[in-house]
């Protein structure tokens, strides 16, 4: 495709990881409006895609994300902003059914922190740095940061960034819980990758129903998602993977997935 803002491409050895690059240099991948669209469209098109089993989203060295685009944004008036509903069409990430792993290096600001935030899983380079910096900007953040941030890695810490801005690095998120692994920045979408393939060699459609039933604790009481995990596993029992896993386990042979 001929994307303006971002790259495209399938990596791994069975080619079925999708990775998709900010690609906006001159503005640190400052997420303007063109850029959060053809995002959205990338997702959809590899959501659809049956070879594809995981997605990584990156960005450049320097920056995963500077945030929203501030000069796109400064003019934008509070009726605007209602009745265009901006922010809308940035919940492609959240949406999405297949895993996503956020390789963030650089900055993660604002906007590009929540973006990180709306993967699943979170690896950062050792460089990278987090922040919502938006109360600088006298505003808040408005896709996820007092929300997602705070679930993270609880409310004293949540409430110090978001009141002052300042950053956190690599180590102080992976400490926190906001990173699952810190890499060597060089290496960092290569181990993201690895880990794509790793999800990959799973049933697709187990790994759906998985994600769901993870995400589910973050949406609901805890009686409500353990009935949902429940039930869920039971949904297991109706799928030609779980029979063939469980099977192969037996005959003590790699499982042969089909994703039906
Ligand atoms: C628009 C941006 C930008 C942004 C950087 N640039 N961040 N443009 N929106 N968020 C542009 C700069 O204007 C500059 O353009 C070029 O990118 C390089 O940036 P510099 O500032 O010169 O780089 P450096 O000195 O290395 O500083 C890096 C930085 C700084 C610390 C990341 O750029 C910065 O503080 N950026 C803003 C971070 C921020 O406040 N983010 C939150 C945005 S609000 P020129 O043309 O001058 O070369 C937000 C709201 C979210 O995200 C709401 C929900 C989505």
């Amino acid at each position: 495709s001929n994307w303006e803002f971002i790259k495209t491409e399938v990596q791994g050895e069975k080619q079925n990881v999708a990775v998709i690059t900010l690609n906006r240099p001159k503005a640190l991948n400052a997420l303007c409006n063109g850029l959060m669209k053809e995002l959205s469209t990338a997702l959809k098109q590899f959501g659809k895609d049956k070879n594809i089993a995981a997605i990584v989203l990156t960005g450049s060295e320097k920056a995963f994300a500077a945030g929203a685009d501030i000069k796109e944004m400064a003019p934008n008036t509070y009726s605007q902003c209602i009745q265009g509903n901006f922010l809308n069409d940035w919940t492609e990430v959240a949406r999405t059914q297949k895993p996503i792993i956020a390789a963030v290096n650089g900055y993660a600001l604002g906007g590009g922190c929540e973006l990180a935030m709306m993967c699943d899983i979170l690896y950062a380079g050792d460089k990278a740095k987090f922040g919502q910096p938006e109360i600088a900007l006298g505003t808040i953040p408005g896709a996820g940061g007092t929300q997602r941030l705070t679930r993270v890695v609880g409310k004293s810490k949540a409430m110090e960034m978001c009141l002052t801005g300042n950053m956190i690095n690599a180590q102080e998120a992976e400490k926190l819980g906001l990173a699952s692994k810190v890499v060597p920045a060089d290496q960092l979408v290569a181990e993201a990758v690895k880990l794509a393939e790793k999800i990959g060699t799973h049933s697709n459609l187990i790994v759906q129903l998985c994600k769901e039933a993870v995400n589910t604790a973050y949406e609901t009481t805890l009686q409500e998602g353990l009935k949902f995990e429940r039930r869920t596993f039971h949904a297991t029992f109706s799928t030609a993977d779980r029979k063939e896993g469980m099977k192969a386990f037996v005959e003590k042979r790699p499982a042969n997935f089909t994703n039906e």
